[in-house]
């Protein structure tokens, strides 16, 4: 099971992302777990203020860095005492006979921001190892470089151009993610596969019926190596034309 806490102040951007096709599909078989907590929950003021002004001038507005801290600290904790036997409402006692190793739970944090590295398919194979991912997520123009250089582990982009806000990112990162746990797809030799190859590596073009489309008035078929039914020769081919 990987849990994903993700730290945002539009949880309700991921409400049909956490509850359609796969992904809800791999809550319901508990292989993942999604939490969007609003980061507004940790602000101690009457506006639940979660932004200020840049230092040095300038335009925009600036994430602070308190209500992060909190809430990484908050989340992190929340969940270990969770599987180490503080159960919800319940504030059941924690048990004292848990073995020690139950506490190292393998949780990495990750804030997005264009600047950061650049996420890749062997990130994604790491990550997905995990028991807890916690996502943070940048708005306006940037968040206090201190939740990047010391609160963060890590600090990733999903691709040179810049977005709104990290929630789309977050998004990104848990189905690359969520799909190479076991269990999340049902081709399980698929998955496996591919997580052999190189991160560079893309797929082999795909195609289905029917044999041939007439797109403006052109007759686009489907390579004949396909339907040849010579597997060492589609084998091949798809090496061939795997980027
Ligand atoms: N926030 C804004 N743009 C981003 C990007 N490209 N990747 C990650 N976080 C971002």
């Amino acid at each position: 099971m990987t849990r994903f806490d993700i730290i945002t102040i539009f949880p309700n951007l991921f409400d049909s992302f956490k509850n359609e096709a796969l992904i809800a599909r791999a809550q319901k078989k508990r292989i993942i777990k999604i939490n969007a907590h609003n980061l507004r929950k940790w602000t101690e003021d009457k506006h639940k203020t979660v932004d200020d002004k840049p230092y040095g001038g300038g335009v925009g507005m600036v994430l602070k860095l308190e209500p992060i801290m909190k809430a990484v600290e908050a989340i992190k904790e929340g969940y270990r005492l969770q599987v180490t036997g503080y159960r919800g409402k319940n504030k059941k006692k924690l048990d004292p006979n848990l073995k020690p190793d139950t506490w190292n739970l393998k949780t990495r944090t990750i804030v997005f921001s264009p600047k950061g590295k650049k996420f890749n398919q062997q990130m994604a194979r790491r990550w997905s190892k995990l028991d807890q991912l916690v996502l943070i997520c940048g708005r306006y123009e940037g968040i206090d470089e201190r939740a990047a250089k010391y609160i963060a582990d890590e600090e990733v982009s999903i691709g040179d151009y810049v977005l709104f806000g990290g929630e789309v990112p977050a998004m990104v990162v848990m189905e690359a993610v969520a799909r190479l746990i076991p269990g999340a797809v049902q081709k399980k030799e698929s998955i496996e596969k591919e997580s052999f190859t190189i991160a560079k590596e893309l797929e082999h073009p795909q195609y289905t019926r029917p044999e041939i489309v007439e797109i403006n008035g052109k007759k686009r078929k489907v390579p004949k190596v396909l339907l040849s039914g010579n597997h060492k020769k589609i084998e091949e081919w798809r090496k061939q034309k795997t980027n």
